[in-house]
Parts: C-alpha cells; sequence; structure tokens
C-alpha cells in the first residue's frame, strides 16, 4: 500500500507542478490544414504584416505554394518583396543583431513558433495586445506580459484597452454566452476602432495562426493519410495472420 501512494504521489507530481504556474487562460483554435483559401489568406497576411521582422528560415516559398495550391507564378509576382526566388526559403533581410538592439529582444524565427507555443497560445497572443502607456511601443500583451512587440495589426483591429488589475487580467474568466455562442466578459474592451470588425479580425488571425500551424506541421495531412492507410492495412493483414496462426495450431492440441 505504502509502494502505492509514493507511485501514486511521483506519477502526480508534475500535474501538481504545473498547475502552480500562473497560467492565462487561453482561446479555443481548431486549426484544418485542408482549408487551403484559409491557408492561402494566412500566408498573405503573414508576408505582408510579419515578414517585415520576423523570418520563416526553415520554409521554402515554393513548398509553400505547392501545398497551399497557389500557383509559383502568383506567389513569385504578389507575396516575394526582395530579390529572392521562388525556390529560396522564407528570410528576411533584418539582421538579428540590430533587431535586438532596436526592439529589445529580436523578432524569433516563426517557422515552428506554432510547435513551440501551441496553436491556442498564438490565437490569443495575436488578439490580446492592449493599450499600455508606460511600455515603448503603447502596448502590452496579456499572454506576453512586456513583450517587445508592438502590435503591428492595430489598423485591422484597433485599439484595445484593459480595465481590470494586473492580477485580474491574468485570471480573467471568459464566459460562452449560450445563445450566441460568443466569449463574453474579460478584461478588454475596443476603445477605438480598426478597418475589421471583431468577427473580422478573429478570422483573420484564425487563418494566420492556420498557416502557422502549417508552417510548423507541413506534413500532417500526408501523416494522417499515410497513418489512416497502414491501420488498414494491419486490419486486412490481421485475418490472414489470424488464419495462418490457426492453420499452424490445427494439429497440435
Ligand atoms: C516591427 C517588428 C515586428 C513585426 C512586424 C512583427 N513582430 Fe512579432 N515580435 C517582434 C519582436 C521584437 C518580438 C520579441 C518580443 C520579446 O521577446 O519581447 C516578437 C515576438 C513575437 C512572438 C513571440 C515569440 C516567442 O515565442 O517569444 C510571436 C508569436 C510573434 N512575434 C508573432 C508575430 C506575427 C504573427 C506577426 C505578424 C502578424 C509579427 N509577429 C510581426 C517584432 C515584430
Amino acid at each position: 500500500m505504502k509502494k502505492f501512494f509514493i507511485t501514486l504521489m511521483m506519477v502526480l507530481l508534475p500535474v501538481a507542478v504545473q498547475a502552480a504556474g500562473a497560467k492565462v487562460p487561453l482561446d479555443n483554435i481548431d486549426v484544418d490544414h485542408t482549408d487551403k483559401a484559409s491557408l492561402q489568406r494566412g500566408m498573405t497576411t503573414f508576408v505582408n504584416y510579419c515578414m517585415g521582422c520576423h523570418s520563416a528560415n526553415y520554409q521554402r516559398f515554393e513548398r509553400a505554394a505547392t501545398d497551399l495550391e497557389i500557383p509559383v507564378e502568383m506567389v513569385e509576382e504578389n507575396l516575394i518583396f526582395g530579390n529572392q526566388k521562388v525556390g529560396e526559403q522564407m528570410t528576411i533581410a533584418m539582421s538579428p543583431a540590430d533587431a535586438g538592439n532596436w526592439f529589445g529582444a529580436p523578432p524569433p524565427d516563426l517557422t515552428l513558433e506554432s510547435r513551440l507555443r501551441g496553436d491556442d497560445w498564438l490565437y490569443t497572443y495575436l488578439r490580446s495586445f492592449y493599450k499600455d502607456d508606460s511600455r515603448p511601443w503603447g502596448v502590452n500583451n496579456v499572454v506576453f506580459k512586456d513583450v517587445g512587440m508592438p502590435n503591428v495589426l492595430e489598423g485591422l483591429q484597433g485599439v484595445q484597452s484593459n480595465h481590470c488589475t494586473p492580477e485580474e487580467l491574468l485570471h480573467q474568466e471568459k464566459k460562452i454566452d449560450p445563445l450566441t455562442g460568443k466569449t463574453m466578459g474579460g478584461c478588454l474592451t475596443l476603445s477605438k476602432k480598426g478597418s475589421q470588425s471583431a468577427e473580422e479580425f478573429d478570422k483573420t488571425i484564425y487563418d494566420l495562426v492556420n498557416f502557422m500551424s502549417y508552417m510548423g506541421n507541413p506534413v500532417m495531412l500526408e501523416s494522417k493519410r499515410i497513418g489512416t492507410n497502414v491501420l488498414i492495412f494491419l486490419a486486412i493483414f490481421f485475418v490472414f495472420a489470424f488464419a495462418l496462426k490457426k492453420e499452424y495450431w490445427r494439429d497440435i492440441h
């Protein structure tokens, strides 16, 4: 019995440790790599709004064009701004050293960011900038306190104000309205309108995070397809293996 309890404690310890860290509640996103139109819109937003500062060094333009079903010429004409070739990686000209000086921290490469932080975190982060005049860029972020990144999507989203204490901000309870299914409450409210409505902006970020999730795991669809085929093969193979086993053991009793 004592051994059982010691084992139980050891199994539960990591859970307890995790629960102790302050966790901001994250909004949920279900990415869909089969939705090519969403991925294409996401790539457009990424190239236009993020690649000024962030690279995606492990992603090639051409591979994205193929996977997202965008004609290569269209990528060359509309999504590559420098003199890069379509076969090259999505690098940027800004040097990390300069960027570190300008922003306090260099903007990290974003190819694998969705694997590092998770899609829910990204979806919440990009929608959680709020006005904070004590910060160098005039904004702070709920899930990334004192972030060094300006709110580059402010033109689309508008300006959000926070009306909670820092402590409340971390534990803000968002409730789902049972009638509309939308989230209500929370600490942030829109104090200046942007060019998109709240729903449109959520959609823009959905598409953007969908694309970043694709970059982090470009073979997700392929592995699901192969995985299903392997399981089907195993199921069929089981019938033959079982028949063979019966044949071998028939006379041994
Ligand atoms: C003006 C430059 C700039 C632009 C444009 C920009 N960022 Fe950033 N970003 C930064 C900087 C600087 C940091 C580092 C912040 C820090 O560590 O405090 C950062 C950090 C991040 C992080 C957190 C990285 C981590 O895990 O620590 C994510 C995610 C991110 N940016 C996503 C984006 C996305 C998506 C876009 C496009 C919509 C974008 N950024 C556009 C400058 C920029």
